[in-house]
């Protein structure tokens, strides 16, 4: 049982130690995929931060993540792209949304898969992003959970081009 509040994390204010159990996180939820993880920590947080390398060094990109925590416990993830001013109107969007979004098998249904895409929406907000685009994973809680959120917004996201307008 994981004690204390729930926080929502952008990867900039994440000291190592944090980044570190981030990175395990990964591994054990099979977003960053390592052969021979079972037990061997050491082994996890670097493939881990291997995952987690790629996905905030994506030039020309600006990347990060979203961790949401439960004290120092990571219980969920999701990483995001903004995309360079200059591209956005081709592209039709302004930033992007990992297909990485994650959270804890035994902490799903508190509402965390919510507040981190809350997290990074307040964040997109900050930086003038009105617009971006996300994957949703196959199978059916993806698809239950991007409904719901849809549920509350006026958009014009369909299932083959999800689009959200803030
Ligand atoms: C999809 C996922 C991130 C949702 O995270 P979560 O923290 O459980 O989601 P929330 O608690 O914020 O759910 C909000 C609402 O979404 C809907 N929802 C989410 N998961 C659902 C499920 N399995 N079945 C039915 N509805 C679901 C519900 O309406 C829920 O509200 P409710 O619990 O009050 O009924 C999580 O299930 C997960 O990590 N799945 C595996 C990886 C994955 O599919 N990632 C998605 C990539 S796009």
């Amino acid at each position: 049982m994981l004690e204390g509040i729930l926080q929502i994390k952008h990867s900039n204010v994440l000291g190592d130690g944090q980044i570190d159990r981030v990175a395990e996180f990964l591994v054990r939820a099979g977003i960053a995929i390592s052969s021979i993880y079972l037990d061997d920590v050491a082994h996890a947080v670097e493939v881990g931060r291997a995952y987690i390398n790629q996905v905030t060094r994506r030039q020309p990109y600006q990347c990060g993540f979203f961790a949401a925590f439960f004290g120092d416990y990571p219980v969920g993830f999701v990483s995001y792209l903004i995309v360079p001013v200059q591209v956005r109107h081709t592209l039709g969007y302004e930033a992007a949304l990992g297909g990485d979004l994650h959270v804890a098998l035994e902490h799903r249904r508190e509402g965390i898969g919510t507040r981190l895409i809350a997290g990074v929406e307040d964040y997109f907000r900050q930086l003038g992003i009105h617009r971006y685009v996300f994957l949703v994973a196959p199978g059916e809680s993806a698809k239950l959970f991007w409904r719901n959120i849809l549920s509350s917004r006026p958009c014009s996201a369909t299932w083959t081009a999800p689009l959200m307008n803030l």
